[in-house]
């Protein structure tokens, strides 16, 4: 395996990313890690990465000079390079002009290793206060910018690799090929390690971790918590309890999907607890229209039901989360600065838990990733690719009051939009899609009477990180197919809309 030290840098879990991505198993660590453990791992390759100090400063974070001495391979990124450069003996000082960004680099050393099938000439992600201004003997210079002499140097005999810049990002056009020639080609890693193997090791060290202990999980039916009790299932069988609320405010059947998965006839070993909340929670909501208000009652609710089935438990061992890698960043953790928060979907779950410690077993993974374990685990594709779904629900795609009346319509047409963008071949192409209810009726006329009812909105749009986005261009002959049949199969809908609305002004959800 390859081993990334973290020096506290914003990109660290992204090189982790990479080496998974060409194929190699890694596991990143603090720097505050002692070396004689790191050596004890037998790591082919120490990856460095960025961070936010300047080495020169005092209590930088530190490498100590044995690491780079002891023949195994060592990259250093941005601050790790300067580090290695640092403690080698070369010179790292302030750059007369911060450097940031795209940046071109040409290539000296067309002979290196990490250099292989990069061409001369590419761009690469710089972002730095510092730069190297000497070079620690035996290096030499593999590749230079105009700002920077030495944006990636070597010491090949000894293995030795620092680059300035970030090759895990993607705006650095060939950073792949460099790191993966790092792995590859330096640490002389085999380059067959798969996700797979990821699914395996971890029910592996799950298992080996919690034996006899209690685990309790509240399974909402997303990806994420999902293929965590996949795995927890797979490692510990019955000892783990997962607790499916059904709120009243999934979409059309998704109940059923879930249970039919996680429950006593899926594939799964485990302790399956459904409650059906509905009732309760279309109480609470009768007559509530604030949407804000809505989603508290919501998220209360939700705690209060969760807690009742974990007193009936007792006390148990550990609680686990699905939680992911970008929830860790959304929460502003993350490396070497986190403390651990509860993820914002449960937020506040654990206080109402008598459990020991938290498991969080897909923490370091990305989406993608998340998806490859669970496909991996036998779990359905149609629950392996599910669009994002709020945990509140169509209860914030309501507008107005949230009756059981209205969650029907809603999930009935929004099941009908979902066929058909299926039927079209557009599932994979459009980021989320779903029908809302809004609060307007109006007059229609069908067979030869006048109706007066509700208006469906549909929603489309694409976005790359769902802080902004575009409404998506679905064909007219698709949405007139889905109008006519929701108008025709939908009881108390005369009028369905498109939404065209960006975000912003709009939010993706219509509450
Ligand atoms: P908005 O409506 O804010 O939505 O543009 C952005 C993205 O976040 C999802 N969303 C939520 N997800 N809990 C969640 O897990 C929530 O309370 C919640 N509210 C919005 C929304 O579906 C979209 O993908």
């Amino acid at each position: 395996k390859v081993i990334v030290i973290d020096f506290g840098g914003q990109y660290n879990q992204l090189v982790a990313r990479r080496v998974r991505e060409a194929n190699v198993y890694c596991e990143i660590y603090s720097y505050r890690t002692p070396l004689d453990q790191i050596k004890a791992m037998n790591p082919k390759g120490i990856i460095l990465t960025g961070g936010p100090n300047s080495v020169y400063e005092e209590g930088a974070a530190s490498a100590p000079k044995e690491l780079f001495e002891m023949g195994i391979p060592v990259l250093g990124l941005c601050y790790g390079a300067q580090l290695m450069m640092h403690v080698l003996g070369g010179k790292v000082e302030k750059a007369p002009e911060r450097e940031y960004g795209k940046t071109e680099i040409l290539v000296d050393n067309t002979a290196s290793e990490v250099f292989r099938n990069v061409p001369d000439k590419s761009i690469v992600w710089m972002s730095h206060n510092d730069y190297i201004t000497a070079i620690a003997d035996g290096f030499v210079v593999d590749a230079h910018t105009v700002n920077c002499p030495y944006a990636a140097v070597e010491n090949a005999e000894k293995k030795l690799y620092a680059f300035q810049y970030h090759p895990e990002v993607l705006h650095s056009e060939y950073g792949r090929e460099m790191l993966k020639n790092f792995v590859h080609n330096v640490c002389g890693c085999a380059g067959t390690w798969r996700m797979d193997d990821f699914a395996e090791n971890t029910v592996k060290a799950l298992r080996e971790k919690i034996g006899d202990g209690k685990v309790l999980l509240a399974l909402s039916g997303g990806v994420d918590s999902s293929v965590a009790a996949g795995l927890l299932a797979k490692a510990v069988g019955k000892n783990l309890t997962c607790v499916f609320v059904d709120h009243g405010l999934l979409r059309k059947d998704e109940g059923d999907e879930v249970e039919a998965v996680f429950g006593p006839s899926g594939q799964f070993d485990l302790n399956f607890i459904r409650v059906n909340a509905q009732e309760r929670y279309y109480k609470k909501l009768a007559g509530v229209t604030e949407p804000e208000q809505k989603r508290k009652i919501i998220g209360e609710e939700f705690i209060r039901v969760f807690e009742e089935e974990a007193k009936k438990i007792g006390a148990v061992d550990y609680l686990a989360q699905g939680t992911i890698y970008p929830d860790v960043v959304e929460s502003g953790l993350g490396g070497e600065s986190a403390t651990i928060k509860s993820h914002h979907n449960v937020g506040g779950l654990p206080e109402f838990v008598d459990f020991k410690e938290i498991v969080e077993p897909l923490r370091d993974l990305f989406k993608d990733e998340v998806r490859k374990v669970g496909l991996h685990l036998g779990i359905p594709e149609k629950l392996v690719f599910r669009q994002p779904f709020p945990g509140p629900g169509l209860g914030i795609r309501i507008i107005g009051e949230v009756t059981a009346e209205k969650v029907k319509i809603v999930q009935d047409a929004d099941a009908i939009y979902r066929e058909e963008i299926d039927n079209a071949g557009l599932n994979k192409t459009i980021g989320q899609y779903f029908a809302a209810l809004t609060n307007m009726r109006s007059v229609g006329v069908m067979g030869d009477e006048r109706t007066y009812d509700y208006a469906i909105a549909l929603r489309a749009v694409n976005t790359v990180d769902f802080m902004t986005a575009d409404a998506a261009e679905i064909p007219f002959e698709v949405l007139k197919k889905v109008t006519n049949r929701i108008v025709n199969e939908v009881d108390h809908v005369n009028r369905v809309f498109y939404d065209i609305t960006s975000k912003p002004p709009g939010t993706i959800e219509m509450e």
